[in-house]
């Protein structure tokens, strides 16, 4: 069942995603050829703790660290560790911040040094995916055309699209009830409510979507070995249509 939010509650939330934002906006200046993916973690974490607030993936269902550090063919939730991320590298920072008791989540996708026209191409598509997505997350719709859009557009640039992890509701709590596929049908799925707080998370392989979970039990990488992207907001449904909670700056407008 997707939880309905109020207005005061969404507030509540918008606090949080604005820590969130803070730190993806510092990770813009600090992430570079020769840095750790433990680093970047600690970076993330000592902002979280300076503003009042805390890392609430850590412990998360036995999860071990402040963020997950996703690099090259990992999908997601790839531990932080002594990797030296180096030039051509897409890194994939993702966390969740606790403010009150409160949460926002958000990934974003960063490329290190120089990219190969065929990674940036991967990188600005999924961050399409992400804003197209977040277009069909209004009253009137269905979840499904949240998936339907995304699915369309990476598969335009024939790219695949994740099916084993999805967006989700999001509150108090980092899995709140509800479930958002990447892929789907128009005119599918539940309604779209005002009140409703979820993560829009697109994962766009450039090979297959196939994935498989690495020994650690919780890396996730692609079948195949092709790159992965993603970019991942936490949005709030609102009469005219949704704010963005996790917001950094003017990304998703036009
Ligand atoms: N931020 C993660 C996501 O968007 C949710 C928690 S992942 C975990 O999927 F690693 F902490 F478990
Ligand atoms: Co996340």
């Amino acid at each position: 069942m997707p939880n309905i939010l109020t207005k005061n509650q969404i507030e509540k939330m918008k606090d949080a995603g604005k820590i969130v934002s803070l730190c993806h906006h510092s990770l813009r200046d600090y992430i570079k050829p020769g840095i750790t993916t433990n680093a970047i973690n600690q970076f993330v974490e000592k902002i979280m703790i300076a503003n009042h607030s805390t890392p609430e993936q850590k412990g998360y269902m036995g999860y071990p660290y402040a963020t997950c550090t996703s690099v090259n063919d990992e999908i997601c939730h790839a531990f932080p560790s002594d990797y030296v991320v180096k030039n051509g590298d897409l890194l994939k920072v993702d966390f969740v911040v606790n403010l009150n008791g409160w949460l926002a989540d958000s990934a974003w996708c960063y490329g290190i040094g120089n990219l190969a026209p065929k990674t940036k191409l991967l990188m600005d598509t999924t961050k399409e995916c992400l804003c197209l997505g977040i277009s069909q997350a209004k009253v009137g719709n269905r979840i499904g055309d949240i998936g339907a859009i995304i699915q369309k557009h990476a598969e335009s640039k024939g790219f695949s699209v994740v099916r084993e992890y999805t967006g989700h509701g999001i509150s108090r709590v980092i899995h709140d009830g509800l479930i958002v596929p990447h892929v789907g049908k128009a005119g599918r799925g539940q309604r779209i409510k005002e009140g409703m707080v979820f993560t829009i998370e697109p994962m766009i392989n450039e090979g297959h979507y196939l994935s498989k979970l690495a020994d650690d039990g919780w890396t996730a990488k692609t079948k195949d070995g092709s790159l992965s992207a993603q970019f991942e907001h936490t949005i709030a449904i609102t009469k005219q249509g949704n704010e963005i909670i996790t917001r950094q700056g003017d990304e998703c407008t036009k």
